[in-house]
């Protein structure tokens, strides 16, 4: 691996980033789950299913949260299993949880897509998979051209499993990769060699999934920006079609594993934004675009594609070219979203199974969403993902509301315009190059929920 020089952002740019860094959500959906409530349960979700329309696609999302190895940093649903058992309990309550659920569907529906996420999908054996693919096609019939993805660990991924997800459709992967320092590595308790990544590239491109994508990190302990650097000079090699560079949530408070991570050992936040810059700029120059805050793509890639034309879209998954309004989510905490709101199943899962022994959806909260949210959500999305929006434009879609009723929204920008973060033309919003990294706390301005001391999220930048 040769190591390259890039020039470093200037330390301007570092400072008048950091000044406006609150802490903001992800918005990978409005209103966020901090909203989400048992005011939403089985009742309301049951009552949503059954008046979906017949000619909705839906995607649909199945959450396996197992894995064989437990890393530090991980924000994820999970838990490390070592024995077949708990995973097989589990899928057969997933196959329980689609039928039902196909039930209060009343009528199969077309599925445009398919999200398979965790956790680990590949610590379910090949038999396990093949019995969630048949539950999912009794109940859903599976588009032609559809997207099918899986996130994959490479550490417990096998050529036989990548064979037979291959046979069932699957024509997109994601493998975490984060780091290829062994001294992060070590400080993380995730170790895993450039070989590894390498056969499991090898098995996905054999099947010919259409699009690769490689997650990767920074602001994790021991990190600098020459090491992530170092991490994509190497994985440059396999020309993966998507990138993700997420910074590290680190939110102790609510996944206590992460406490066992040394804090002393973290970069603070203009390092944090270095790397991020810096890894941002290399990828620029090897011919990949930025998608919104942290993905990159190949320029004939669908999401790039989607980007240039603004159908971007903001999912529970981050950026997405699915367009479809209504998601199914089954398994423990799976979220989904309907025409009517957002519900999530039980994160825990027992009760998660005693609601299917009940025969009732599984779900423990959620939240309906009103005009006004609809508004706003619609605000942030375009936001998230074209760095623009334009108020008129979506003020049109939307006509109960007016823009009059976003003047604390604009009064809470004023910062970010006078600093050069962004701009204001007539009604049209635009974050400059600059203010990218904060588009969180940018969007934050117009969420009408978000207290000042939102603190449960994790740093913006
Ligand atoms: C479900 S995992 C990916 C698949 C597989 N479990 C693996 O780790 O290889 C989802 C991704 O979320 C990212 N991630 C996990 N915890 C995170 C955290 N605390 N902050 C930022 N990103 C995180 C990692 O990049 C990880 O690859
Ligand atoms: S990063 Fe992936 S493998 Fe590691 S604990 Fe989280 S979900 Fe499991």
């Amino acid at each position: 691996m040769t190591p390259v020089k890039v020039a470093s952002p200037n330390l301007g740019t570092i400072d008048r980033v950091l000044k406006h860094d609150g802490r903001a959500p992800r918005y990978t959906s409005y209103p966020t789950a901090v909203q989400f409530s048992a005011e939403v349960g089985p009742g309301e979700y049951g009552d949503w299913l059954a008046g979906l329309s017949h000619d909705t696609a839906v995607s649909l999302y199945v959450h396996v949260p197992f894995c064989t190895r437990l890393c530090w940093y991980c924000g994820c649903n999970t838990r490390v299993v070592n024995r077949p058992e708990p995973v097989g309990e589990y899928v057969r309550y997933l196959l329980r949880e689609v039928e039902l659920v196909a039930r209060k569907l009343d009528g199969r529906r077309s599925a445009s897509a398919l999200h398979l996420g965790g956790g680990t999908p590949n610590t379910l054996t090949v038999d396990e998979l093949q019995a969630v693919f048949r539950a999912l096609g009794r109940a859903f019939s599976f588009a032609d051209d559809m997207e099918i993805a899986a996130e994959l660990d490479p550490a417990s991924l096998t050529r036989s499993w990548v064979e037979a997800a291959g046979a069932l459709g699957l024509n997109r992967a994601s493998l975490g990769v984060q780091t290829l320092d062994s001294k992060v590595q070590a400080a993380v308790n995730r170790t895993e060699t450039f070989e590894q990544i390498e056969e499991c590239v090898a098995a996905l491109r054999e099947i010919r999934v259409r699009s690769l994508n490689l997650d990767l990190m920074y602001g994790l302990p021991h990190q600098t920006t020459q090491s992530v650097l170092d991490t994509i000079d190497a994985v440059l090699k396999f020309r993966p079609e998507r990138l993700a560079l997420f910074g590290y949530a680190h939110v102790p408070w609510m996944k206590s594993h992460q406490k066992l991570i040394a804090e002393a050992a973290l970069p603070g936040p203009a390092e944090r934004l270095d790397q991020a810059l810096t890894a941002g700029e290399k990828l620029v120059r090897e011919g990949y675009v930025p998608i919104g805050l942290d993905h990159f793509a190949l320029p004939d890639d669908e999401l790039a594609r989607a980007k240039a034309n603004h159908r971007l879209r903001r999912n529970f998954q981050g950026y997405t070219t699915d367009s479809a309004k209504t998601l199914i989510g089954f398994g423990a905490s799976a979220i989904g979203a309907m025409p009517e709101g957002y519900v999530q199943n039980h994160t825990q899962e027992l009760p998660w199974r005693q609601a299917i022994d009940r025969g009732e959806a599984p779900i423990a909260r959620g939240v309906a969403i009103t005009d006004d949210d609809r508004f706003r959500a619609e605000i942030i999305e375009r936001l998230m993902c074209d760095f623009a929006v334009d108020l008129e434009a979506v003020a049109g879609r939307h006509h109960s509301r007016s823009i009059s009723e976003l003047d604390e929204a604009l009064s809470r920008l004023r910062p970010f315009l006078e600093d050069q973060f962004i701009s204001i033309e007539g009604r049209r919003i635009e974050v400059l190059p600059s203010g990218r990294p904060l588009v969180r706390s940018i969007s934050a301005c117009f969420d009408a929920y978000l207290q000042p001391d939102a603190l449960r999220h994790s740093r913006a930048v």
